[in-house]
């Protein structure tokens, strides 16, 4: 079943078309990848599913079959939407455990979505998250974040930005923990490992349009061949 569909989604900010035309499906229980150079609109895409505000989306956005493209943010998220984003937020004056605990009330869980995310809770828990982290921990911290929701689709921003030290095989691992327990996820990303890895599906989006559909591997080669600056590990 389509979990997500976005039809002909249009998104202007800033008195710019960013998104000219897009088209995506999320089935349950898949990964799909979203691919495309810097700039082609990935963010604002997933801005503009997410509800976010400041820009102007025409076209429609269904959720579990409903049409949820005049819901607020909050609302998208209370039904099971989640975005991870591309630039973590800071917030000042939280712990860790606090700021994981606002989204949800099982202690047990968070700890373990902090362990999954590389982080030792006995030895994160307690610290600040605004200038006490360093950046690759705050992006870890808000990977842990979304999952301690429970989401049902989660859209993963540039999850391996900013991330040290982490392979794309650990971040593959990661994804695939998210579908077992019961994500379905959107993975939006500069990696070619990890684009080949772990996608069940991917699109290309090409200047404000998704304008390819495919297996992972078919749509990361097309990407290079169009200038995109994916990224290879082994490289
Ligand atoms: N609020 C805004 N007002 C005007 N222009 C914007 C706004 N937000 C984004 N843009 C522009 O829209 C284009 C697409 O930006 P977006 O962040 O969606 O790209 P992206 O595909 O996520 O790129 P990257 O791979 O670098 O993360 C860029 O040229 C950007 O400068
Ligand atoms: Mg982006």
């Amino acid at each position: 079943m389509a979990l997500l569909e976005v039809k002909d989604l249009r998104v202007r900010a800033g008195g710019r078309e960013i998104v000219k035309r897009a088209s995506l499906r999320v089935d349950e229980g898949e990964i799909v990848n979203l691919i495309g150079p810097n700039g082609s609109g990935k963010s604002t895409l997933a801005r503009a599913i997410m509800g976010s505000e400041g820009y102007e989306v025409e076209g429609e956005i269904r959720f579990k079959g409903e049409d949820i493209s005049d819901l607020p943010m909050h609302e998208r998220a209370r039904r099971g939407l989640t975005l991870c984003w591309q630039e973590p937020a800071r917030f000042e004056g939280l712990t860790v455990g606090e700021y994981l605990m606002a989204g949800c009330d099982d202690e047990e869980w968070a700890r373990r979505c902090l362990r999954m995310v590389g982080l030792d809770p006995d030895e994160y828990w307690e610290r600040e998250c605004g200038e006490g982290l360093s950046g690759g921990e705050r992006k870890r911290v808000e990977l842990a974040s979304v999952m301690v929701m429970r989401p049902d689709l989660v859209i993963l921003d540039e999850p391996d930005a900013g991330l040290d030290m982490t392979s794309s095989e650990d971040l593959a691992k990661l994804i695939e923990w998210m579908r077992r327990e019961g994500s379905s996820v959107l993975l939006i990303t500069h990696s070619r490992d990890l684009a080949e890895r772990v996608g069940d599906r991917a699109y290309l989006m090409m200047d404000g349009e998704i304008v390819e559909e495919g297996d992972p591997e078919e749509i990361v080669y097309k990407c290079r061949m169009c200038g995109g600056d994916l990224v290879c590990e082994a490289e």
